[in-house]
């Protein structure tokens, strides 16, 4: 703080708030269309957009819908959409070996849209989540524990698979420890010098992510939790551990994830590291918004607006938020 001593009635603070144009003046974050990053899910099929019955507004495309995908992000100015699979259960297995194969659901998806002068980037998870017959990020053994560094030889597999199919960003969502430099390592070997890794480096065992577990159907097999893997939301100072480990192993940008209830979490690892720092809005805080604002409890646009300018206020430079189509849209007309 500064040295100088505030005083009333010498300072009112209520000055600055007397009207609109002062507010605006004085208002210190702002949200644009330029911070909003749009998750998006895939499906089989032909001709498929069905709304996910947990997060109304929020739909799985088939891969043939996608020119849709690519015209909403375009239009509303939005710079990157997040590719999530929902991968058929007969497709799945213990290993998962279907996130190395060549024509699963991402790759596809990113051979029909990569194809096109895009206005916006395409980011995609590295986690093996998806393509688990166990619902798990990683591989196990037989005794159900998660083996880091045999899952970690899959996730840079899986990297390089993405990085040939033209993905813009890889992001590394498992917290198996060591991936990420063990994934730049590979991307540099294989020249792929200028790929950018997302670390989802500070992600929690929430339990905010039912409603995404039923998008990509990862929650019918998941029979034990995660916390061996994800951090455990009592702690603060392992997330600056986490950080400073994936920076120093060649991450270009840092998430923390969920989002609301670790707004403590994305400032603390900004003030420390002045990186680039992205939050998850995730799906559970995007289905809490929508069924209080079905009800009429809350105003739901002020309340996705407040919400996501409170991640700017705690540092966030973007924000991957479900609402990202909805709140451009706003934001554009509202300029
Ligand atoms: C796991 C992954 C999860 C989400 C995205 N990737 C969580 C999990 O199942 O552990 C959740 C996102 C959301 O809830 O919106 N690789």
């Amino acid at each position: 703080m500064t040295s100088y001593l505030e005083e009333y009635p010498l300072s009112r603070l209520r000055r600055n708030r007397q009207s609109k144009w002062i507010r605006n003046l004085v208002s210190e974050n702002k949200l644009t269309t330029d911070d909003l990053i749009w998750p998006i899910f895939l499906c089989e099929g032909e001709n498929i957009k069905n709304e996910i019955q947990s997060m109304p507004g929020v739909y799985r495309y088939s891969i043939d819908r996608l020119s849709e995908v690519i015209d909403i992000a375009s239009d509303n100015k939005i710079n990157l959409i997040a590719l999530f699979p929902n991968t058929p259960d007969e497709l799945k297995n213990e290993n998962g070996s279907e996130s190395l194969n060549e024509k699963n659901l991402v790759c596809r998806a990113l051979d029909k849209i990569k194809n096109q002068d895009l206005s916006f980037g395409v980011m995609c998870d590295v986690a093996l989540d998806p393509y688990t017959s166990h619902g798990h990020d990683g591989l196990l053994n037989n005794k159900y524990e998660i083996l880091n560094d045999e899952t970690n030889q899959v996730l840079v597999q899986q990297s390089l698979l993405l990085a040939k199919h033209k993905a813009d960003i890889i992001a590394p969502s498992d917290m198996m420890d060591g991936r990420i430099g063990l994934i730049r390592e590979a991307l540099e070997n294989n020249d792929y010098k200028n790929m950018l890794l997302l670390s989802y480096a500070a992600k929690y065992a929430s339990n905010f992510y039912g409603p995404f577990r039923d998008a990509v159907g990862s929650h019918k097999s998941l029979k034990s939790d995660k916390k061996s893997y994800q951090m455990n939301f009592s702690n603060s100072n392992e997330a600056l551990r986490e950080a400073a480990l994936d920076i120093s192993e060649g991450a270009d940008l840092i998430m923390v994830k969920p989002g609301i209830s670790y707004l403590d979490i994305i400032s603390k690892i900004k003030n420390e590291f002045k990186f680039p720092t992205f939050a998850y809005q995730v799906s559970g805080e995007y289905s809490m918004i929508k069924a209080a604002g079905e009800k009429g409890w809350i105003d739901e646009d002020a309340v996705i607006i407040e919400q996501l300018t409170s991640f700017k206020r705690a540092g966030a430079d973007a924000i991957l938020t479900y609402f990202a189509p909805y709140i451009a849209k706003t934001l554009n007309s509202s300029k």
